[in-house]
């Protein structure tokens, strides 16, 4: 791997523990203004010193963080798809790799849809993108959405489109937790972060499977919804960090978070 793309890795990767805490803000680009995320910068300002990196578009990017925060971007690279219309896996390439470029983000990411509709259109955007990628240095995270399917979280359906994330070239792959997901990280030859889905029914339960993810062999997380809609953001992101980075339990980090909250109050 050539410095470039081995030091944007390592920007979002910290070398220090081998791991990251990824604060996933990139919804909007075919959810709207989806609930705590109306207007980004008053979610993502207070997140933004616990990120290790942050995920977004690039209209986010720039109406909605001041540049100099030294905080790695995560540039959303794909889309043209909306909640309402026809089927979500028809995604393109909405953005030039040399926008990436200008933008001086640390990695550009995209969906890949394994099995759906339109599988090999995505898959073929992953390509070109790495392809692209390598070019400038610029790695790329791959994403193995699901679309509306929330039923697919399996291992062996993760396993696969993971695998072939990786088969292709991503150099890093987003991903859901699932059981027996330790089978989900063997088989990929490259470093894995979960997301964290729709809002779980309990703080805990975000704490669990991200505590859960890291055991099993996961480099991190890239988690939106189950940071910023919880009562306390910043209070979730602090205990998320701790199991990332400091092998916190569930139980510490639950202290944790409890702790801030009634230091809040
Ligand atoms: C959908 C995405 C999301 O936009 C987002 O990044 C997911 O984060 P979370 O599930 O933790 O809210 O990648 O495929």
């Amino acid at each position: 791997m050539d410095w470039g793309m081995k030091d944007r890795l390592a920007r979002i990767i910290k070398p220090a523990t081998g791991r990251t805490v990824m604060l996933a803000v990139d919804h909007g680009y075919f959810l709207g203004p989806v609930r705590n995320l109306e207007q980004p910068r008053r979610t993502i300002e207070p997140l933004l010193p616990y990120a290790d990196a942050l995920m977004l578009t690039r209209g986010i990017l720039r109406n909605c963080v001041d540049a100099g925060t030294g905080v790695p971007m995560v540039l959303r690279m794909s889309g043209g798809n909306s909640i309402v219309g026809k089927d979500l896996s028809n995604e393109g390439i909405t953005v030039a790799v040399k926008d990436a470029v200008r933008l001086n983000v640390a990695a550009m990411a995209l969906s890949i849809y394994v099995g759906s509709e339109y599988e090999h259109q995505t898959l073929m955007n992953l390509s070109k993108l790495v392809d692209e990628g390598e070019e400038y240095g610029m790695p790329v995270l791959a994403v193995t959405a699901v679309g509306k399917e929330l039923e697919k979280r399996d291992a062996r359906y993760l396993s696969l489109a993971c695998r072939i994330a990786a088969e292709l070239g991503a150099h890093f792959v987003k991903t859901y937790y699932c059981d027996e997901f330790e089978k989900v990280v063997k088989s990929c030859p490259v470093p894995l972060v979960i997301a964290g889905g729709p809002k779980l029914n309990t703080e805990l339960d975000a704490l669990k499977i991200a505590h859960d993810a890291i055991k099993c062999g996961a480099r991190g997380v890239d988690m939106g919804r189950n940071i910023w809609q919880s009562k306390n953001p910043v209070g979730m992101i602090k205990a998320i960090k701790a199991i990332v980075h400091q092998n916190a339990s569930v139980k510490e980090a639950a202290r944790m978070l409890e702790g801030s909250r009634s230091a809040k109050r």
